[in-house]
């Protein structure tokens, strides 16, 4: 086995001069595909706790259709992603000398792909919870899906590449969009989840382009809260498409997630941290902008502790009210990815 995996290797090493050209763009069909154009759109919010699928149909209707719970590992897999110490070269590469450097991971991963593996442990968890979603959704619609559109919280060493092999291992395309990141990153989601920064009618891509572009750009808030994880931004956007959200704009804390409030010396403990980390980004920045909007999103935005930490933070941040959205919070990310998978082949932004 040792001596066939190293031979693999090699393999894949020669053979990765000619396949290592981006696989992300796809989905982006040209215009003579526009009598193809799908009925609906599926999108999943990979998330810490659980996954979550939406879709978003053509005329209108945006459905929460599943929500998976997370085996062991994987949030742990999400965890170690959001550390800046897990970053690594990956393709595409800014400097002549990484492709090189980067040769013995690529091959790896090539090797493992060829027998049928995930292309790391990594992806096998991501895969994993999205072949659940995957089914779900297939026998919720009756059909087998074969595209998806796919979002995450902001997660450092999380790249396109892990979601690429991650769909590709259960046998989706893997949609991406015209987005800053590359990644579809769960701010612009839930904004677009909750019907914000989207053209009125996307099937006019002109118009749907200049509405898009006049849109003005606004401070947004996104709180995630569940279970494993606390996620905080506090980001700028305009239209769902564009969004700054640099390191000093957001943050995941995976020691206040709600079922970590045991592990804290007392209650009172953990919710002076979670107040804390709700404050930290705005407090750093005081000659930022406030948010204009907040944007909730998990399975325990809920919860009447948190909203009322939540609230004392916002009034002592701002003397403005900002809206906040917290309708069916477990599904907006996933809401938002399905209507831009929906409205992919019109992309605005295409040439
Ligand atoms: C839109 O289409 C979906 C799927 O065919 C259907 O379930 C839904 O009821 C429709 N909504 C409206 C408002 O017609």
């Amino acid at each position: 086995m040792a001596v066939l995996l190293c031979q693999m290797l090699l393999v894949s090493a020669m053979f990765d001069g000619i396949s290592s050209l981006p696989t992300g763009t796809q989905a982006v069909l040209s215009t003579s595909d526009v009598e193809m154009l799908p009925e609906f759109g599926v999108g999943f919010d990979l998330t810490a706790s659980y996954g979550t699928a939406a879709v978003s149909f053509a005329n209108g209707t945006v459905l929460s259709v599943a929500k998976v719970t997370a085996e062991d590992g994987y949030n742990e897999v999400l965890r170690r992603l959001s550390l800046e110490s897990s970053q690594h070269l990956v393709p595409p590469y800014q400097n002549p000398g990484d492709a090189w450097k980067d040769k013995p991971r690529e091959a790896l991963r090539s090797a493992r792909k060829a027998v049928g593996l995930p292309a790391s442990a990594d992806v096998g968890y991501l895969a994993t919870m999205l072949s659940h979603l995957k089914v779900q959704v297939e026998e919720y619609l009756g059909a087998p899906i074969e595209s998806a559109g796919v979002t995450s919280p902001h997660l450092v060493a999380l790249y396109q590449e892990d979601l690429q092999d991650a769909f590709d291992h259960v046998g989706l395309r893997y949609l991406t969009f015209p987005v800053r990141y590359g990644l579809l990153y769960e701010t612009s989601a839930t904004y677009a989840g909750y019907d914000y920064g989207l053209c009125s009618d996307y099937t006019d891509r002109a118009a749907c382009k200049e509405e898009q572009q006049d849109m003005a750009s606004e401070v947004v808030m996104a709180v995630g809260y569940t279970g494993t994880a606390l996620t905080v931004s506090f980001s700028v956007v305009k239209s769902a498409y564009y969004l700054y959200e640099p390191d000093n704009r957001y943050l995941n804390k995976f020691t206040l997630g709600y079922d970590a409030r045991s592990r804290w010396a007392s209650d009172d403990e953990y919710w002076v941290e979670v107040a804390k980390s709700l404050e930290e980004l705005m407090a750093e920045n005081p000659n930022y902008k406030r948010p204009a909007k907040v944007l909730l999103m998990g399975d325990q935005v809920h919860n009447a502790a948190f909203m009322r930490i939540l609230e004392a933070v916002l009034r002592r941040q701002t003397t403005d009210e900002p809206e906040i959205s917290s309708q069916d919070p477990q599904f907006a990310a996933a809401k938002g990815a399905a209507e831009l998978a929906k409205r992919l082949p019109y992309d605005p932004y295409k040439q």
